[in-house]
This record gives C-alpha cells, sequence and structure tokens, in this order.
C-alpha cells in the first residue's frame, strides 16, 4: 500500500506569454511539498493557435520550460507533469511531459485531437503508459482523451492507480463523465483543467475550470470553483485504487467478458483517421 499527495493546478495561461505565465505558475506552487503535481494542457502557452507559425514561436521556450520545471522536479522530490506543444522535425504534438526528481522523464502526446487541433497537430503515437513513482503507478492522459472511454479503461488495465488528465476543458460534460470514470475503472483521475478565455484573430474559446480530484468509490474528493487560480491538494491511497472489488460477489475486472465485447480494432465506417 501506498500513500501520495498530489496537487492539481487550475491556472488561466495568457495566450502566448510563456515566460510570464511560467513565473505565475511557479510562484503559485512556491510551497508545494507533496509527490505529484499535475498542471492543465498546453500549461504556459495558452490553446487557442490559428496557425503553425504560432505554435513554432511558443514551441521555442519548450526547452527553458523544461529545464525550470527539471529543477523544481529535483529541489522538491516530487514528479512534474505539465502540458506543451512538442515539436518533432516538422510536426506538433500536443503533449504531456512527466519529471521525476532524478531527472527522467517521460512524454505523452494526445491521443484524441479535438476540434481545430486537428489543424495543427498530428495525433499522439506514443499510445498509453504507466510510470511507477513512490509506490504509485501514474497515467498520463490529456483534454480529450476523457470522451473515449478506451482511454481510462486502458490505463486502468496498464495498472494505473492514478491518471493525471490535463486539460483545456471547453464542453460542460467532463467533470461529471470523471466521476463515472472513477467508479468504472476504480482509479483516481486528476483533471487539471485551465479556466479564462483565448482569444485570438476573432476567434473565442472559454475554458470551464472545475478541476477536480476523483477517487476510485465515486467520490469527488477536492472540485475548484469555475474561476480563479489555484492549487488542488488530496492525498491518495492504493489500497482503494488497486481494489477493483465493487462487493463481495463483483470486481470491474475480473467480470468483465471480453468475447462479447466488440473488436478493439475495429475501424469505425471510414477506417481509422478516415477524416
Ligand atoms: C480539448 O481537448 N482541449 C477540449
Amino acid at each position: 500500500m501506498a500513500i501520495a499527495k498530489i496537487g492539481v493546478v487550475q491556472f488561466w495561461p495568457k495566450l502566448f506569454e510563456v515566460e510570464k505565465n511560467l513565473r505565475k505558475a511557479l510562484n503559485l506552487v512556491k510551497d508545494f511539498d507533496g509527490d505529484f503535481l499535475i498542471f492543465p494542457e498546453l500549461s504556459f502557452t495558452g490553446y487557442l493557435f490559428n496557425s503553425e507559425k504560432e505554435i513554432e514561436r511558443v514551441s521555442r521556450f519548450n526547452r527553458m520550460v523544461e529545464r525550470r520545471w527539471m529543477e523544481f522536479s529535483r529541489d522538491k522530490k516530487c514528479t512534474v507533469i505539465f502540458g506543451f506543444p512538442e515539436k518533432e522535425k516538422v510536426n506538433f504534438f500536443n503533449s504531456s511531459m512527466m519529471i521525476f526528481p532524478d531527472g527522467k522523464k517521460r512524454i505523452y502526446r494526445k491521443t484524441h485531437l479535438f476540434f481545430e487541433e486537428k489543424k495543427f497537430f498530428k495525433p499522439g503515437n506514443t499510445g498509453f503508459f504507466v510510470e511507477e513513482f513512490r509506490g504509485i503507478k501514474v497515467g498520463l492522459a490529456i483534454c480529450f482523451d476523457w470522451f473515449f472511454p478506451e482511454s481510462f479503461r486502458t490505463l486502468s488495465l496498464m495498472g494505473a492507480d492514478l491518471i493525471a488528465h490535463s486539460a483545456n476543458l471547453v464542453m460542460p460534460y467532463c467533470q461529471d463523465s470523471n466521476v463515472y470514470a472513477s467508479l468504472q475503472n476504480r482509479v483516481y483521475i486528476a483533471t487539471a483543467n485551465r479556466w479564462g478565455k483565448d482569444t485570438n484573430q476573432g476567434k473565442e474559446l472559454i475554458f470551464t475550470g472545475k478541476s477536480q480530484i476523483t477517487a476510485p468509490n465515486g467520490i469527488t474528493l477536492k472540485k475548484a470553483s469555475e474561476r480563479g487560480d489555484m492549487l488542488l491538494e488530496v492525498e491518495i491511497n492504493t489500497a482503494f485504487s488497486k481494489d477493483k472489488r465493487i462487493n463481495k460477489f463483483n470486481d470491474v475486472f475480473e467480470d468483465r467478458k471480453p468475447k462479447f465485447y466488440v473488436n478493439l480494432f475495429y475501424k469505425g465506417k471510414n477506417g481509422e483517421n478516415g477524416r
């Protein structure tokens, strides 16, 4: 059994103002003394891009941002997870980086792209994975991944105790849905969402805040308000996330009947990436 303290950061990064956003975030978490610190999707760049050129411009700060959180992770002896616009050759991915105190890092690339992200980012090719830190298995997911139950199910079947879900949510459904995703998978889900709005060249998006941590029994342990920068902190316990029993007779994993489920490689009517 392992117990850990996690911190979920709700934040309004101002579009394109990476250095200022980073300073603000560092100030918000300067007293954090827990084990996992989780930031929203595209944590320090803003979200509403209108061209690859704009993403290119903010991605030039990636190395500086990574260095700063590596120092933080080493000094505070905690694992830090944040979203960033990853550049690989000529392609961009909407990614999350997980940095461990010993300097090791892992990157997850968002599998399910939302709306106009499809114009500028490539769909993630890392797939889902879990890593262990202080006895806690943690898996990464990014925002719209929540809409596909396969995402959290896959991470849970891989043994995740905690899903670090970095988000820039614009629809109102995820926070409620994650209550049931936690329950159905007996897993902790920590959704670090942003709030506020991005405006760019006549377009506007408003983000929903209400960051939250849900527990394997479907209880919402902490929930932020719709507006405001804040740090939510909770303790999680693997005694609950490793126990997949619902009652004396039912177990969410043992009771699955995969032979009756549709082939997970079913590609839809247009084929994979048919659109
Ligand atoms: C989203 O995936 N950012 C809604």
